[in-house]
């Protein structure tokens, strides 16, 4: 089968959150699956050309966005079987960053619409076009409405995945016209309509022939007003075609035994040896605690979305109570400079590190004691994933994939456990629940045991990618 992912970012090429993690993972999975996997992203102007890596320049194609004459360059590379299509475009790509522009409404209207052009001026027709999240959310609506009575577009069929039903694509209906070419009825009879506003992610949802998200629980969230941000409505009249796959982590990527950024390297039979990569990383951040005291740490885009309102009273718990914290990560100004008023208050035991950095991440995960992810909402959550591999207990909230990845202990199950849970999303519960991880931390027997149950956990992609293998052959006919 034929597969092409439209997405925003993908790793290995460009990356800021989960979603780069699971377009790339995902794809390698159903490549080994014997599938033929390809992924469209955007050319960002930061995505680097290495010289062992070859992008070869293909093609132009013209992208007519109403008056404004564009054209995109396409770009080809292969990566661990999946090809990668990068559309090239200086105006609305050459830039740092990858979102949070003025113009992000223009800009993915330029992406969806050039993914259809390119898909026709170079003969590119899958079975299935899996669409994530909003970015790429218009191009099931735009072939349906356009293209679905020509034979090259009218077999094809589209797969959404919400990965975050906190960004919609949102825009002024005066617009759908205008970059698209859609007629405004589309917006008045309500089809693509949310609110006031034309939403490329409910566009998704209408006119895909299948609709996801990342777990099971997000699923059940999904069909809630609070948990699918106002969604609820249309996901509700496509029940029948709308399920919850839970993501896996690279087992290739995350692999305490063979990571090559960590110092020391460890399995299952030696999680001992995580003491050696702690004391690495304490001098490496100039942290002067005890290495036999407890490291919790936490890396993350540091946002509303993932509970550092939470976080930040819990390492002071831990931290008063001797431990040591590392937080990796970066993201509002407001919890930028709240974590390093900590760390002053704190520098021996505290160290942050603001930014992206990818072999330090993996070092922490591996030195690390216990893992702080107790989210407002998660879709499915990576991290907490990650850290079990690692042997890294998460302290989580019960939310989305949260639930459905960590069994808390509750002073009996240490047959089962291999984290932290709790309900509420409140101070008092995470405190408590800080406190608890720390008292078990003291009681090693228990804490040796739930941390074999994470390790021995299997994360890995091979049952999603049988899972999204069933979702394409039950409407590829
Ligand atoms: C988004 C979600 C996160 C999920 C990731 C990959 O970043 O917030 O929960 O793990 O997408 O699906």
């Amino acid at each position: 089968m034929k597969i092409l992912m439209v997405a925003s970012e993908s790793s290995p090429l460009a990356k800021t959150g989960g979603l780069a993690d699971v377009v790339y993972a995902l794809s390698k999975e159903l490549a080994i699956l014997g599938e033929e996997v390809s992924v469209v992203m955007p050319f960002y102007g930061n995505i680097k050309r290495s010289p062992d890596q070859e992008i070869r320049f293909v093609a132009n194609v013209q992208v007519p966005l109403g008056w404004r004459f564009q054209n995109a360059k396409v770009y080809k590379t292969f990566i661990d079987g999946i090809t990668f299509y990068l559309l090239e475009n200086e105006y609305y790509f050459g830039r740092e960053g990858f979102y949070g522009y003025d113009d992000d409404t223009e800009r993915f209207a330029f992406f969806s619409v050039a993914v259809r052009n390119m898909m026709q001026a170079l003969k590119i027709k899958p079975d299935v076009v899996h669409v994530h999240d909003y970015h790429g959310g218009m191009v099931p609506a735009l072939i349906k409405i356009q293209n679905s009575r020509t034979k090259f577009f009218n077999k094809m069929k589209f797969v959404v995945t919400i990965h975050n039903p906190a960004f919609q694509g949102e825009f002024h209906p005066d617009l759908l016209p205008d970059f698209y070419d859609i007629r405004k009825e589309y917006f008045d009879d309500g089809t693509l309509r949310y609110r006031d506003k034309v939403n490329a992610l409910k566009a998704a949802i209408v006119f895909a022939d299948k609709i996801n998200t990342v777990s099971p629980t997000h699923a059940e969230e999904l069909l809630t007003p609070e948990g699918s941000k106002g969604l609820d409505g249309i996901l509700k009249l496509r029940k029948n075609d709308f399920s919850g796959i839970l993501n896996g982590i690279d087992y290739d990527e995350f692999n305490p035994q063979t990571d090559k950024h960590l110092p020391f390297r460890y399995g299952k039979t030696r999680p001992g040896i995580k003491t050696k990569n702690k004391l690495e990383l304490f001098k490496e951040l100039g942290i002067k605690g005890d290495v036999d005291t407890p490291l919790f740490s936490m890396v993350s885009r540091l946002t509303w979305q993932k509970g550092i309102d939470l976080v930040l009273p819990a390492i002071v718990e831990v931290l008063e109570k001797g431990g040591n914290v590392v937080v990796v990560g970066s993201g509002e100004h407001g919890y930028e400079q709240a974590l390093e008023e900590l760390r002053a208050r704190y520098p021996d035991r505290m160290a942050i590190y603001i930014g992206y950095n990818n072999p330090l991440a993996h070092r922490v995960y591996a030195a690390s004691d216990f893992f702080f992810m107790p989210s407002l909402f998660e879709p499915c959550g990576i991290g907490q994933m990650i850290a079990q591999r690692y042997g890294t207990l998460p302290i989580v909230r019960t939310t989305g994939g949260l639930k459905d990845t960590v069994i808390g202990y509750d002073g009996t199950n240490e047959d089962v456990a291999d984290g932290f849970v709790f309900d509420n999303y409140d101070e008092y519960w995470m405190k408590l629940t800080t406190n608890y991880a720390l008292e078990q931390y003291k009681n090693q027997k228990v804490f040796k045991k739930l941390r074999r149950n994470a390790m021995e956990k299997n994360n890995d992609w091979s049952e999603a990618g049988k899972k999204y293998l069933a979702l394409y052959k039950s409407i590829v006919k």
